[in-house]
């Protein structure tokens, strides 16, 4: 008799994004005639951009020929595209990292929910509260939760809320943890950290030999100064720090998939026996065993995105999601509701009218005026009374949207 891992039936429901488009399916079998527009998942609208696809064609066109034809690359990566990420992702913002050090990979989903496959399973894990469904749930199969209560919370995770209470800026923990998710600009209330603010986690990590594993897939969307794009450019990170960056936002490859993952070599956790290991060595030894690389006409194609005209044809499209989260903000304010983010960030984080819980104004919004967005209790307890909508639309349904909101919705 085969044996299932037990943890698995610890998740709670299906997996965040799963279960609204099961209700946005059901409500569609129902409703056909519906016009729906979905602000819901974080996916991009806009296409490639030419540079882009120029890039992609050619190397499609090399595959056709046995003198440039590619069979496995590197696991970690070709060297061509890490060199310009490091070159103008770190390099240019004055933190040097070796090739090694960098780890292409086919998402910062798949990076962020394996990475906890090399630590122990006695750590303790501090998350904010809301947070990306994908860490919790990759350390509840895992099994180094423990069991859900009533409020919604895993028994021996650190849960570090982030409300309007505290301008979304997560406390330090008062128990001790060994590994800490933080992801800023973040996913899903859209607001950041200042550098003073991000010191004080590295400081905390140094002082108690804990791990930051930092999700910066939005970086691209940060307009203000003094938000840091990468943890690295806080002093002592690339002890304790491991980053996540992805192409999937930045420059549209939510289909086309990549991503890299920076391991800094002097980054080390211990043995029970207080045996020193760099994780560098560890990740490697993971993605080597069980990832194949990200195909070379999908890098080809991330390369693309540093040269010049990528860099002014992505701005462009970045620009566009922007200004359709200006167009949302804006919205919402004018009728009295309350926002957050959508400044440095592609979400817009709202407080529900009228006390209205998450799924309530869930349903309120897909009943009423057929726009989907995504509850904020979805991301975690301390998000119940909030929801989330994208900019990552078209800014035809953006318009359309914000404007069946302002008229029609009952609030
Ligand atoms: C989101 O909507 O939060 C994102 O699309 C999730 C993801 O990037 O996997």
């Amino acid at each position: 008799m085969a044996i299932i891992n037990e943890n698995y039936l610890k998740l709670q429901g299906n997996y965040l994004f799963a279960e609204i488009a099961r209700r946005v399916n059901k409500y569609k079998e129902e409703n056909p005639d519906a016009n729906i527009i979905r602000l819901g998942i974080g996916d991009v609208t806009r296409p490639l951009v030419p540079a882009i696809i120029k890039a992609m064609h050619e190397a499609v066109d090399e595959m056709g020929k046995a003198e440039t034809f590619r069979g496995y690359g590197p696991e970690q990566g070709y060297s061509f595209l890490i060199s310009k990420i490091i070159d103008n992702d770190y390099k240019a913002r004055g933190i040097s990292l070796d090739e090694d050090e960098v780890f292409v990979s086919d998402g910062a989903k798949s990076d962020t929910g394996n990475i906890q496959e090399i630590f122990g399973l006695d750590n303790l894990i501090a998350v904010t509260d809301p947070v990306y469904p994908v860490y919790v749930d990759s350390n509840v199969m895992a099994g180094r939760t423990g069991v859900i209560d009533s409020s919604g919370r895993f028994g021996k995770i650190t849960y570090l809320p982030c409300t309007a209470e505290n301008s979304f800026v997560p406390e330090l923990p008062k128990n001790r943890v060994d590994m800490i998710y933080l992801c800023f600009p973040n996913n899903p209330t859209g607001m950041t950290l200042s550098k003073e603010q991000l010191k004080k986690w590295v400081d905390y990590a140094r002082e108690n030999k804990s791990i930051i594993l930092y999700d910066s897939a939005y970086e691209a969307f940060i307009k203000e100064d003094n938000v840091p794009h990468s943890i690295y450019e806080i002093e002592g990170a690339k002890e304790v720090a491991i980053e996540f960056r992805s192409f999937s936002k930045t420059a549209g490859f939510t289909g086309t998939r990549c991503a890299y993952t920076v391991v800094p070599k002097e980054v080390v956790a211990y043995t029970k026996n207080g045996e020193e290991h760099q994780l560098n060595k560890l990740w490697n030894r993971r993605q080597t065993t069980k990832f194949n690389g990200v195909p070379y006409v999908i890098q080809r194609a991330a390369e693309a995105v540093y040269t010049e005209e990528g860099q002014k044809q992505i701005k462009e499209t970045i620009d566009y999601y922007m200004t359709n989260a200006s167009i949302i903000r804006e919205g919402l304010k004018s009728i009295g509701l309350q926002v957050f983010g959508g400044v440095n960030a592609p979400y817009i984080w709202l407080k529900t009218p009228k006390g209205l819980s998450s799924w309530e104004f869930f349903d309120k919004l897909l009943n009423e005026v057929n726009i989907v967005g995504t509850p904020g209790v979805g991301f975690g307890p301390s998000g119940e009374g909030y929801f989330r909508l994208t900019a990552f639309g078209s800014r035809e349904n953006t318009e359309e949207a914000v404007e069946r909101i302002k008229t029609r919705l009952e609030i």
